[in-house]
């Protein structure tokens, strides 16, 4: 089983995805392992999301998968049976965060304050997804959440764009971002795969200029 921080680190950012014909999973996959990025969320929004995990786990070897929007139990053991490798919450529940340890899952839960990242911090977690991160202040609430619990890593999701993804990854809490800009929902459900590439090309030459 992978660990939540060995699959963060694995790419610099990671696209949200919501799938509305099943037919689109592996194509979208495709194009985006292909484009290097390998950590792809799926949300649990779509009633083919967890046919879309167990196509894309079966044919798309190279992907790590994460099924996102959980919000409970049941979906947790559905995703994992459907080949999700993490799962991912907009929120924090102590119910989901003992499921997770039961199901021996890697977890990335949503965050959005100080207390709700200390009882994260208190119930063992060491990284959380920062959750809606431009609606709730950005990088300066990010950073004044960090100079309290330094020892959380953080994936900061909501409202990050080709504009602003790089001023997150510059944080030393942040190995990671996330964000649906990279495979729009609107260009998956027009098969316009050329688009997501050029998007998903002109992110990688961003990350570029960091390394
Ligand atoms: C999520 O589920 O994490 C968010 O919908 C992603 O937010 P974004 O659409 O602003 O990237």
């Amino acid at each position: 089983m992978l660990t939540l921080i060995d699959i963060l680190q694995q790419s610099r950012i990671i696209p949200v995805i919501v799938i509305d014909k099943i037919e689109h999973a592996i194509p979208l996959a495709n194009t985006l392992v292909e484009n290097g990025f390998k950590v792809l969320e799926i949300t649990l929004r779509t009633d083919c999301a967890l046919e879309a995990i167990k196509q894309i786990a079966n044919s798309v070897p190279d992907a790590i998968l994460g099924a996102g929007t959980i919000i409970t139990p049941r979906q947790l053991s559905e995703a994992k049976a459907a080949g999700a490798q993490f799962a991912v919450s907009p929120g924090l529940s102590e119910q989901l965060v003992a499921e997770t340890k039961k199901e021996k899952l890697a977890y990335l839960p949503g965050i959005a304050t100080v207390s709700e990242a200390l009882l994260a911090y208190e119930l063992g977690l060491t990284a959380l997804k920062f959750f809606p991160a431009e609606i709730m202040g950005g990088i300066k609430a990010l950073s004044a959440l960090s100079e309290v619990l330094p020892s959380l890593q953080f994936c900061p999701t909501g409202g990050i764009n080709l504009d602003n993804f790089i001023n997150y990854l510059k944080l030393p809490q942040v190995p990671c971002i996330g964000g649906t800009w990279i495979a729009p929902r609107a260009l998956i459900e027009k098969e316009n795969f050329t688009e997501i590439a050029l998007h998903a090309k002109e992110a990688q030459r961003k990350l570029q200029t960091i390394l």
